[in-house]
């Protein structure tokens, strides 16, 4: 990644805890895992259909509406992910000494009417997802298909309006910082392809108090 576009990423981060970066993500690399989302659903969709559910993999309806994923690490598409991602977290452990560490990563469909509440993707303190990264896998994308992630600064309440509303646009990535950057994921009208991946710390020997006896 050139050094500009990492300098407005680590600026971003350090002065409002979040960014929009439009087609950060090699082309390639999205259409590679767009295919892998949409067979593994295709395929998932199958199984539940043979086991008479309705939805391959559900997640609390009334504040979620999405089927998620996990990646394994398993396919050519995800191992290119990673070395992409792993050279973004170096980047931004020298450039703000995040101390970043493992990513966990799961794909996510929204169907039509789909959606996320509001919410932070971690609790404050517990440092067990330090910054989150969104990377949108559609093919295209404009506004009146719905599903824009809507971004509120840190410390915003549930009344004021969100300070932007990010279009998912192909390649685009949001980094955020997860226990700061509260969001939504608006109704989507149309099948919305995407991935989000969460870096940790390394936990050993941090917070960890012994007991006394
Ligand atoms: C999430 C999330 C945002 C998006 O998965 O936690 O907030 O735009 N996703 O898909
Ligand atoms: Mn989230």
């Amino acid at each position: 990644m050139g050094d500009n576009r990492l300098g407005a990423i680590a600026d971003d981060l350090a002065t409002k805890g979040w960014t929009w970066q439009p087609d950060l993500m090699p082309e390639k690399l999205t259409r590679a895992l767009r295919e892998e989302l949409i067979a593994r659903d295709a395929a998932a969709a199958l199984e539940a259909a043979g086991i008479g559910r309705q939805d391959a993999y559900q997640v609390d309806r009334s504040v979620r509406r999405t089927r998620i994923t996990w990646f394994d690490g398993s396919t050519q598409a995800q191992k290119e992910f990673r070395a992409w991602t792993e050279a973004l977290r170096i980047d931004l452990n020298r450039e703000l000494m995040l101390g970043l560490f493992e990513m966990e990563v799961c794909f996510a469909v929204y169907p039509p009417g789909g959606f996320y509440d509001r919410h932070l993707d971690s609790f404050a303190g517990a440092r067990n997802r330090v910054v989150s990264l969104v990377a949108y896998l559609n093919e295209d994308w404009d506004e009146a298909r719905g599903g824009a992630l809507a971004v509120w600064n840190e410390g915003a309440c549930e009344e004021d309006a969100p300070t932007a509303r990010i279009i998912p646009q192909p390649g685009g990535v949001v980094l955020m910082l997860s226990e700061a950057i509260p969001h939504e994921v608006e109704v989507t009208q149309e099948t919305r392809y995407g991935l989000a991946g969460w870096w940790r710390v390394n936990q050993s020997g941090v917070g960890r108090i012994d007991p006394l006896s």
